[in-house]
């Protein structure tokens, strides 16, 4: 009763009916994952809390309550590692219908790692301060989030901190990761070539969960899962020992969303830092010295966009993805780059998909592999669109974002919330009922600089 009260109080005047409608069903999906301590993705496939679903979940709470987007980030931190790592799933005590679950993992074996609660031992792209500064910034009461965020800074800088010891190579500037999942894009074809090099060897018996709750055209292949098994039994193995794992992983690249989001949470939390009277400064510094990396190694002259590096190939992964365009979120190209990478984005998208859309795929439907309903291989992901979102109003291409943020909200309003959508068809596929599509569509609703601002 009380959250309905607050949605209603906080609802832009300029709110029609249908729009009132969409942000009731929106807080349902939310509610009915909410685990009574975090937020599970979706029933079933994901049962658990995973890390930068929390974040963006925590985004949308941001803008009707505030206390259950600090609930969601303060969960999330109850699994990180002394290190300072934050796994990329917390596990939920008691429900073993995941797989990899927490056996398969073994953290147990890393000095770091809490005995409880149960984690994974991998990451995710680090969306947390940028979430948590979202919340202090949409609260109505700033003063009660300020101590908040006095509890969660230490977190949030040691994080980073991991971050920037572990994860970012001198003489490079950028954090990598080491495996598909980290990315949180497991089956892009960004990974293609750098997991063909991998021969899976000695793989524990296994059996997909995922597989009981999502139909096998729209997730990855048995193929993918035994390369994705195989790193995680290469990192049990090393007991999680970063150091150990930098040197012997096949897999390691410097990915432009992970690296964009890095920056924008470096510079979120070097204003935290501020807000509480601390200095914060270094963050701002990882955030240039990732910027200027960016610019240098990632920029595409001929594709006008930023793309992946293969850290052992030693060769850039000129593969044509959504995210190539999310630099513009953290400001990171100049004004020339990002006029160009709009000006790919309406030769991309907005020429091939103008029929009923105007939502950036996941892979570009021109390239043989696009399958418009498979995961990260064509698919339009909710997320990804929030932060290109973000980035048009940044650089200030209102138009487009207006346009795109419009598709958002007909598609969750059409179709549901769903995990990710055919970009064709705007049909929704894989998990129903997913928490960050509920939770980004709110804040989209409740955004005032698109076509909102200009209606009011
Ligand atoms: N996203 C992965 C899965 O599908 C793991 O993080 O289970």
């Amino acid at each position: 009763m009380r959250e309905t009260r607050e949605v209603a109080h906080h609802m832009p005047p300029s709110f029609d009916a249908a729009r009132r409608d969409l942000a009731r069903r929106a807080r349902e999906v939310l509610e009915s994952n909410w685990l009574g301590h975090a937020t599970r993705p979706a029933a079933g496939l994901y049962p658990h809390q995973w890390s930068w679903d929390a974040g963006f979940i925590a985004i949308g709470y941001a803008r009707y309550d505030t206390a259950r987007a600090l609930a969601e980030l303060r969960s999330l931190f109850r699994g990180q590692w002394s290190d300072g790592m934050l796994p990329h799933i917390v596990f939920t005590d008691g429900d073993d219908s995941y797989f990899p679950g927490p056996s398969y993992w073994g953290t147990e074996r890393s000095p770091y790692a809490p005995p409880r609660p149960r984690t994974s031992g991998i990451i995710q792209p680090p969306i947390h301060a940028t979430a948590a500064l979202r919340t202090y910034r949409h609260a109505a009461d700033r003063d009660a989030v300020l101590s908040v965020l006095e509890e969660l800074m230490p977190r949030l800088a040691a994080w980073h901190g991991y971050l920037h010891r572990e994860r970012v190579r001198p003489g490079i500037g950028l954090v990598e990761i080491w495996h598909p999942w980290e990315s949180g894009m497991d089956n892009s074809p960004l990974w293609d070539e750098a997991l063909g090099r991998i021969v899976p060897a000695g793989v524990r018996s296994w059996v997909r969960a995922d597989l009981e709750h999502a139909h096998p055209d729209e997730r990855p292949t048995d193929d993918d899962y035994l390369r994705y098994l195989h790193l995680v039994d290469l990192f049990r193995d090393l007991s999680y020992d970063p150091c150990r794992i930098r040197s012997a992983t096949p897999f390691a690249v410097a990915d432009v969303l992970m690296n964009t989001l890095w920056i924008e949470a470096n510079r979120d939390l070097a204003t935290i830092a501020e807000l509480l009277g601390a200095d914060g400064s270094r963050f701002g510094d990882w955030a240039d010295e990732a910027a200027a990396a960016m610019n240098e190694l990632l920029w595409d002259d001929t594709l006008e966009v930023f793309v992946d590096f293969d850290l052992v190939a030693d060769a850039p992964i000129c593969t044509r993805v959504g995210a190539a365009f999310a630099p513009l979120f953290a400001g990171v190209p100049d004004e020339g780059r990002a006029a160009r990478m709009v000006r790919r984005l309406h030769a991309e998208v907005g020429e091939r998909l103008t029929a009923t859309t105007w939502m950036v795929p996941s892979f570009d439907p021109a390239e043989p592999g696009f399958l418009p309903t498979n995961y990260w291989r064509g698919p339009v992901w909710v997320n990804v669109n929030w932060v290109l979102y973000q980035g048009l109003c940044r650089y200030g291409y209102h138009t487009e974002a207006a346009s795109l943020r419009a598709s958002l909200l007909d598609l969750a309003d059409r179709s549901g919330f769903f995990e990710h959508y055919d970009p064709v068809t705007g049909d929704g596929h894989g998990a129903d009922r997913f928490a960050w599509t509920a939770a980004l569509v709110l804040d989209l609703l409740f955004e005032t600089t698109g076509d909102e601002a200009r209606t009011a």
